[in-house]
């Protein structure tokens, strides 16, 4: 093999992967799992990676504080960084528990097997009892039986508990892929009536066979990650008690407060199957509700700023539709850090009107200047 001189480490003789190289890679793998969780930053991967580089952020460990779908816990697991990732909702900490925690389990189709046809010992029969509208019959029973077997056999039983949630995540990932239609989500359409997915020409008038899902993993030789279920505050609460966990670089991606930030809401089907409970139980706890309002949400920003404090770099994703303008978002931050750069990149939207298809997506990289190359 020939190298080019860009590609050839003059110190050691030896081959160099550029991170250009390497940043496409990590996308183009991560983009073969089609989860589109809503506001997740796939697409943005390079480009938020590659602005902090410019920026020379040096770090080795990152905080993903809101991780949505894991696309960038994801990235930065296999970019080698031990990661920390973390979101309030079960439905996404499963794929932060499957996806970014685990490296050592893969996943088969025997596994996916025995939890769709063994007889669990104890079924609530959840599903089948509380979402007729947005499931058959025969799919209900089916979830019943997963979620029922994964707790017997890999969360309470000898099975090794991330085959468990490798479980869980492909199958959340196959329901979605199957039931959500895109469009507005005032209507829980994540997961949309049973009657209307049926008549989509993708799904070919075919009933949910949770037995064709797709299965990934992203097992290997990475640095030890950590996923954590908390409300933000709790999260950065707990991390700085644990005084062994040394953070370089924290990334905020929360609910914008714009269209659809208001995650429990619109992931609540998946969410109630995770905790088997009806979403009027659960909807309403503590976090659930800090980053949806415009009114409230700057106190809890400020707020988070201020727990914050302990990690040197921080990195914020926001858009020209969120809750304040950029210039304002700014300006509740200049105060807190020394270096405040904004970059911003041209996005598409799939939910928005078509005059507004283009929107832009802003990273404001926040330096206290102890995280500089
Ligand atoms: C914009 S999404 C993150 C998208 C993610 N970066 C991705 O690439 O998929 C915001 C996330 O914040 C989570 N969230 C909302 N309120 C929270 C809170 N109080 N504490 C922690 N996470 C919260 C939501 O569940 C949602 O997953």
């Amino acid at each position: 093999m020939i190298y080019s001189p860009a590609l050839l480490d003059f110190d050691t003789g030896g081959c160099i992967e550029p991170m250009d190289a390497e940043l496409v890679d990590v996308m183009r793998k991560i983009s073969c799992t089609h989860n589109p969780f809503i506001g997740n930053k796939r697409t943005l991967i390079y480009d938020i990676i590659s602005t902090l580089d410019h920026e020379q952020v040096e770090y080795s460990s990152v905080l993903d504080l809101f991780s949505g779908g894991g696309s960038m816990s994801l990235a930065w697991k296999m970019l080698g960084k031990q990661v920390f990732s973390n979101d309030l909702l079960k439905t996404c900490h499963v794929y932060a528990k499957a996806f970014v925690e685990n490296c050592q389990y893969g996943i088969t189709k025997q596994d996916l097997e025995l939890v769709c046809q063994r007889e669990p010992v104890q079924n609530n029969h959840f599903m089948e009892q509380h979402y007729p509208e947005r499931f058959f019959v025969e799919e209900a029973r089916q979830l019943d039986k997963i979620f029922s077997n994964v707790q017997e056999v890999y969360f309470s039983g000898s099975g090794e508990q991330y085959v468990g949630y490798l479980i869980l995540a492909n199958v959340q990932l196959y329901i979605i892929h199957y039931c959500y239609l895109g469009g507005r989500l005032s209507k829980r359409q994540i997961i949309a009536q049973k009657e209307h997915r049926m008549e989509n020409v993708r799904n070919h008038g075919k009933q949910l066979n949770c037995l064709d899902s797709y299965l990934y993993d992203f097992a290997g030789k990475y640095n030890q990650c950590t996923a954590l279920n908390m409300d933000a505050f709790d999260c950065l609460d707990f991390l700085l008690d644990s005084r062994d966990k040394k953070i370089d670089l924290a990334y905020i991606d929360p609910p914008y407060a714009g269209q659809q930030s208001n995650y429990p809401w619109m992931y609540q089907v998946l969410e109630s199957w995770l905790r088997q409970e009806e979403t009027a139980k659960w909807i309403d706890g503590p976090g659930m509700k800090k980053f949806i309002y415009r009114r409230t949400y700057k106190d809890n920003f400020v707020e988070m700023l201020k727990k914050l404090d302990f990690i040197p770099v921080w990195a914020f994703s926001y858009n020209d539709q969120s809750w304040a303008s950029i210039e304002e978002i700014v300006k509740i931050i200049e105060p807190f850090r020394k270096h405040v750069s904004v970059y911003s990149f041209r996005h598409r939207y799939n939910y928005r009107k078509v005059e507004k298809h283009d929107g832009i997506e802003y990273l404001i990289v926040a330096n206290s200047g102890q995280g500089q190359k």
